[in-house]
């Protein structure tokens, strides 16, 4: 059996190759679980060695986009842990503590679910057009998909009838297409959260980053978080992800409101 963790040297090697082949910083996920991930993903690649891998992705571009799609893991849906867009969509309503909201971040937004959910609740609160929406990933693939707006029965999934008559067009083959009254609501940019270089929306009333910095090291973590924080306006407010937590949230500058949802201390 060999042992879980790689040779520094080679993963050195591996996370320079990686670094310019996918633009993924590998230093910056838990390394332990990064191992494991690597080694299942090395089998498919019939490679033994990291460097050995390298080379197969190198040389097997397609298989090099779908194991770098499988690493990010893009998995989403609409209204995802529905529980939580009930609590939202009370606060984007009238009265609500995001209410005013006009400028609202899906940080991490995959092929757009997220955000057009978010695109959803705002117009049927009244609210659309005041308000923009901005979408970013770090995945060129999952934004174009998000701009194209077309999904799958099992995205909607958590979609109540009413929406799914409201928002989509069923096509032929069985997908739906996403209205073309939401669409234009989300701005879809490139962005990555551990490299954001200045280009992250600023004095938002709401972020949303939710599954995207799970296997991040704690550091980074902590990296995004602030920066997160930074992008708040005081009193905007920040949703995570249903098994997630800002473990020193008070230091970051943010108060609880219940779990998944912090407010930024004015
Ligand atoms: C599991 S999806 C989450 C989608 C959505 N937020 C949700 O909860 O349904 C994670 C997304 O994070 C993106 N991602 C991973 N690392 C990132 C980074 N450093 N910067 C920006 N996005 C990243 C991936 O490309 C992927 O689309």
């Amino acid at each position: 059996m060999p042992s879980e963790l790689f040779d520094d040297a080679e993963f050195e090697r591996f996370t320079r190759g990686i670094r310019k082949l996918w633009n993924i910083d590998l230093s910056s996920y838990g390394q332990r679980q990064l191992h494991r991930r690597l080694r299942g993903m090395m089998s498919r690649g019939h490679a033994e060695t990291l460097d050995e891998f390298l080379v197969y992705l190198s040389n097997n571009p397609a298989e090099s986009e779908l194991l770098k799609d499988r690493f990010t893991i893009n998995v989403s849906e609409f209204f995802r842990d529905a529980h939580l867009f009930a609590k939202l969509e009370k606060m984007l309503g009238p009265g609500g503590e995001c209410a005013g909201a006009r400028k609202v971040w899906s940080a991490g937004c995959s092929y757009g679910a997220e955000p057009y959910t978010l695109a959803m609740i705002l117009s049927d609160t009244g609210r659309g057009s005041d308000c923009q929406l901005y979408a970013t990933d770090i995945d060129q693939g999952v934004l174009e998909r998000a701009r194209a707006g077309i999904f799958t029965e099992r995205d909607i999934r958590n979609v109540s009838e009413q929406r799914r008559q409201r928002y989509f067009k069923a096509n032929d083959d069985g997908t739906l297409t996403i209205s073309s009254q939401l669409r234009p609501r989300v701005l879809f940019a490139k962005l990555d959260l551990l490299a954001p270089g200045g280009k992250q929306p600023m004095n938002c009333d709401l972020i949303l980053c939710r599954n995207v910095i799970i296997y991040f090291t704690d550091e980074a973590k902590a990296g995004v978080q602030q920066m997160l924080v930074r992008s708040l306006r005081p009193g905007g407010v920040l949703l995570i992800g249903a098994t997630e937590r800002v473990p020193d949230a008070s230091d970051l500058g943010l108060q609880s409101m219940g779990p998944f949802f912090y407010k930024k201390v004015a």
